[in-house]
């Protein structure tokens, strides 16, 4: 859900309810013009975020569709090359990489609501 009608939000508020529990959604946005892409994902009442760059190769992890995979344990899998992050911490799980985790996003969580900025 969009917080502006711009093509381009500055920011983003979605609701809790809008993250699949076990599993999560990237949202774009472009303070300044310049995009950040961030994973939002939601393990139960924790909810959590990643800049959406793979550690491994840099790429986003999402596929050119915007579809972010995960295996059966709620786990994100990279489309690249199918490294695995914890959903819940963005450990890394294995998979090619150096195993560096994903690297986290601030969030600001309000009630249910989450602003991504
Ligand atoms: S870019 Fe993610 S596994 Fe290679």
């Amino acid at each position: 859900m969009n917080s502006t009608k711009n093509i381009k939000p500055e920011y983003k508020e979605l609701k809790i309810s809008d993250i699949p529990d076990g599993k999560g959604i990237v949202v774009d946005i472009y303070p300044e013009d310049r995009l950040i892409s961030v994973i939002i994902t939601r393990v139960g009442e924790q909810i959590s975020g990643f800049h959406n760059i793979c550690s491994h190769a840099g790429w986003r992890l999402d596929t050119d569709d915007g579809v972010l995979l995960f295996d059966d344990a709620g786990d994100i899998i990279c489309s690249g090359h199918c490294a695995a992050f914890s959903g819940k911490d963005g450990s890394f799980l294995g998979g090619p990489g150096k195993g560096k985790p994903l690297r986290k996003y601030p969030l600001v969580i309000e009630g249910e609501t989450i602003i991504v900025r």
